[in-house]
């Protein structure tokens, strides 16, 4: 049934994820600052996360999880409209990290912009898609969460280097006239938060200077328990908000798929919202903290593995920095055996980012990591079910009328 005369919805079609081969476990850890596994585990529920090589960025990892996406989607490149990238660790001040990952996945028509929501970020532009397509001003939106964390870290300071880790996840979200797609988005933001979690120098209230790098103010700091505070009362009532603009209850939901920063505030999610843990997606005990990768990458290990299915409904919902939170419900309408094709089709090597002609940078691993990013990385398993190279099946969802920018 379609919806003749009513604006396009906002359907995934696309999904994709990358993350480094580079283990930090724990005992890593352990090694570097005064912590153990035992307290790690049971205050945050990480074991482990990945650390980006040094031929690694934000865009290259950004690229890697959009081709993903793209190919799922079965689309190509070039029918993307508009690329959002949300990030709070881009690559450069200027360009833009979208722009560089335009380029990088063979886009030539897109406009592409960086969104600044923290940890929400991939949250607020899947919003920010969501209205283009409903406007008609956009077809095929990309929408990316990349970070890499590790290298804005002070692996002196135990209470923020054992969070996070690196990693990209990316959707095509694509307009259609067939019910389902996007029901119901929710942001908020409260500025009274605005230093529980930041980033003191390098902008322009405190240009970056030698003095500033010797009071190690270029490192993430952030009050956990004020934050921790924050998040425990604002997810469940952002997700819930957004439950209800589409028009349904929690118990509607099938999977909730949450910011992946501590498995005890997802638990206080499940409890707020009156639902057992098995509703809630959890992958952070293998990533950490991926800031506003985490739930792109939630997203597409959810789908993959089978937790996702045509009909369902989904709530994806973050908080982060600022304060700010998101979340949006989608009822699901792609095929979910498509993601693991295109997780397949695409690797690292796949992606060019365009570098500066007259300019290298330094070695851009933080010392502590040096000695873990000698090692060799994790080699994923091959998937036997899948042909590498193998065409990509036809589109998700078929796509409304609504003419591209
Ligand atoms: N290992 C061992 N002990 C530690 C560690 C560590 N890594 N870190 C802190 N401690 C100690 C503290 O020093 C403190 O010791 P004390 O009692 O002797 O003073 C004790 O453990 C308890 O510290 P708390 O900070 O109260 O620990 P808490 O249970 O609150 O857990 C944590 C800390 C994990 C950071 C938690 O507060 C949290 O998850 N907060 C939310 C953080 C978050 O999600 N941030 C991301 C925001 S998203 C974004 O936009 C980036």
């Amino acid at each position: 049934m379609t919806n003749p005369g009513t604006a396009p919805r906002a359907h995934i079609t696309g999904w994709g994820r990358y993350v480094p081969s580079q283990v930090l476990t724990n005992a890593d850890l352990e090694r570097m600052v005064d912590t153990n596994d035992e307290w790690i585990v049971s205050r945050t529920g990480i074991r482990e996360r990945r650390v980006a090589a040094a031929d690694e960025t934000t865009a290259s990892m950004a690229a890697v999880a959009s081709l993903r996406a793209i190919r799922t989607a079965g689309i190509d490149p070039d029918e993307i409209d508009l690329i959002l990238l949300a990030t709070l660790t881009p690559d450069y001040w200027m360009p833009s990290t979208a722009a560089l990952v335009k380029e990088a996945i063979g886009n030539t028509r897109a406009a592409a912009m960086d969104v600044a929501a923290a940890c929400s970020g991939f949250v607020y532009a899947f919003s920010t898609a969501q209205a283009y397509i409903a406007s008609g001003l956009a077809k095929h939106v990309l929408v990316i969460g990349a970070e890499l964390l590790t290298r804005f870290l002070d692996y002196t300071d135990r209470s923020t280097c054992i969070l996070f880790g690196d990693g990209a996840g990316a959707v095509v979200v694509s307009a259609s006239n067939e019910p389902g797609g996007t029901l119901g988005v929710e942001l908020t933001t409260e500025p009274q938060g605005a230093y529980m979690i930041w980033l003191p120098a390098g902008g322009a209230k405190s240009p970056p200077s030698s003095e500033t790098i010797a009071r190690g103010e270029h490192y993430i700091r952030m009050e956990g328990r004020e934050t921790y505070r924050f998040a425990t009362r604002t997810l469940a009532s952002t997700a819930l908000a957004s439950v209800r603009k589409a028009g349904l209850e929690p118990s509607d939901v099938s999977l909730f798929i949450p910011h992946q920063a501590n498995i005890r505030i997802i638990e206080a999610v499940a409890k707020g919202l009156d639902l057992p843990m098995e509703r809630m997606f959890v992958n952070l005990d293998r990533y950490g903290n991926t800031s506003a990768a985490s739930v792109p990458i939630a997203l597409a290990e959810a789908v993959n593995e089978g937790r996702v299915q045509v009909g369902d409904n989904i709530c994806i919902v973050a908080f982060g920095a600022g304060f700010t939170s998101g979340a949006a419900t989608i009822e699901w309408t792609a095929d979910p055996a498509r993601g693991v094709a295109g997780d397949v089709a695409v690797g690292p090597a796949d992606v060019h980012v365009r570098l500066p002609v007259d300019w290298d940078s330094v070695d851009p691993i933080p010392p502590a990591l040096a000695e873990l990013m000698a090692r060799p990385g994790l080699v994923n398993p091959p998937l036997d079910d899948v042909v590498p190279g193998e065409p990509p099946a036809e589109p998700a969802v078929p796509a409304a009328s609504t003419s591209g920018r």
